[in-house]
């Protein structure tokens, strides 16, 4: 498959509102993904249905982030012209493949999906599992497939997905002949964007928690949120030695100050390796570096602010947006889905050559049957 297209492909649960650590895990990357131009389509997806998976009880969540992640993308720089923003559940081709993705996928596969299972863990289903979450494995598999995905952007803990993607077009190619993809994935390039950490040091930045600096919270905010951040414990007084590796606050520093920045708000220090230096030498406070990194912050958050600012003035423009994304992204979809329903000798209605083929077999029978007919009353009448 030497001539397929470049295909990008990655999406969000609409779940809550996006956050610094989904900004340099994933958003950064995507906005340099399609400004560098190399691929021919590039989609993203509000996977409102996967989000349902653990929310059914209450849609209306689902339903308020959809407008929240979309005004994120957007504002953060997704360019709607270049990147097919689309909402999952409108997309049908997807659920009618997951039901037939799910056939070619055991149980046991499932149930050994080291992600879902952590997930179990934290949600606390019990006994109580929905089966659409157990699944959704499949489901997204599906998502990245119909679109002849060829690169997946997302944190590490998406590769088992992806894994599930590849599996799942290779049984299908080998099932019913090639039509599906396999699709590589593409992990964030630097280590210190893969995870940051929670504003308290926490593995995790989550609602729940309450350690995480949203997109749009004001500059306040971030500055009242930075201030009060975990740092290095054993650094009591400014004259001890400072660690900053597993420091958040360095963390930050590491996915966001640029040298610029340095020279704007830090000039007493050339660089990151410099003040990273004098800290674990003594002799520098935190508030110095808390300081700084609040003002590298709010200089990465402002425009980001001042575009969403606007956004959200048409709300109405943001849905059309969604659903012109969506109308693209289901042109495509159904586009694979032939192919591959075809592969699966199911387009009943469409599908003239199978047709013929049956018209010929039944056209033989018939013939065999009058022969065997007029052989029997032959021998008969002798
Ligand atoms: N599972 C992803 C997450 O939790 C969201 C998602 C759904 C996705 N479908 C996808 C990501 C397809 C990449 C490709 O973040």
């Amino acid at each position: 498959m030497e001539n397929v297209k470049k295909v990008m492909l990655t999406g969000d649960r609409p779940t809550g509102r996006l956050h610094i650590g989904h900004y340099v895990g994933s958003l950064r990357e995507r906005v340099r993904l399609q400004n560098e131009g190399d691929f021919d389509e590039m989609y993203i997806m509000i996977a409102d249905t996967q989000a349902l998976t653990d929310n059914a009880g209450t849609p209306q969540k689902v339903r308020d982030n959809v407008i929240e992640v979309a005004l994120d993308y957007l504002s953060v720089g997704i360019d709607p012209t270049r990147v097919s923003i689309f909402v999952q559940s409108r997309i049908p081709e997807l659920f009618e493949f997951t039901c037939y993705f799910s056939d070619l996928v055991t149980l046991s596969r499932l149930e050994r999906n080291p992600t879902v299972k952590a997930e179990l863990g934290m949600r606390k289903f019990g006994e109580s599992i929905p089966v659409g979450f157990l699944t959704y494995p499949i489901s997204q598999a599906a998502d990245i497939l119909l679109f002849g995905t060829t690169i997946v952007p997302v944190g590490e803990d998406q590769a088992p997905m992806i894994e599930q993607a590849q599996e799942i077009a290779h049984k299908f190619n080998i099932t019913y002949g090639e039509a599906f993809v396999e699709p590589k994935i593409m992990l964030p390039s630097s280590e210190s964007c893969r995870r940051l950490p929670g504003t308290d040091g926490k593995a995790k930045m989550s609602k729940s928690l309450d350690n995480a600096i949203y997109l749009r919270d004001d500059e306040k905010t971030v500055t009242k949120k930075v201030m009060s951040m975990f740092t290095d414990p054993t650094h009591l007084q400014i004259d001890d030695p400072g660690h900053t590796e597993d420091n958040p606050v360095f963390m930050y520093l590491e996915a966001f100050a640029t040298d610029e920045h340095f020279a704007r708000f830090l000039p007493e220090y050339k660089n990151l390796e410099a003040l990273e230096e004098h800290y674990r030498r003594g002799g520098l406070g935190d508030v110095t570096v808390k300081r700084f990194l609040a003002n590298v912050l709010n200089d990465v958050l402002n425009p980001i602010r001042a575009r969403r600012h606007e956004l959200e003035k048409d709300i109405g423009k943001v849905y059309q947006i969604l659903e012109e994304g969506t109308a693209k992204a289901r042109e495509k979809a159904s586009f694979i889905a032939n192919i591959a329903r075809r592969k699966m000798g199911i387009l009943y209605f469409e599908d003239r050559k199978l047709q013929e083929k049956q018209q010929k077999a039944y056209k033989k029978l018939h013939e065999q049957e009058e022969a065997l007919a007029a052989y029997l009353a032959k021998n008969k009448k002798d």
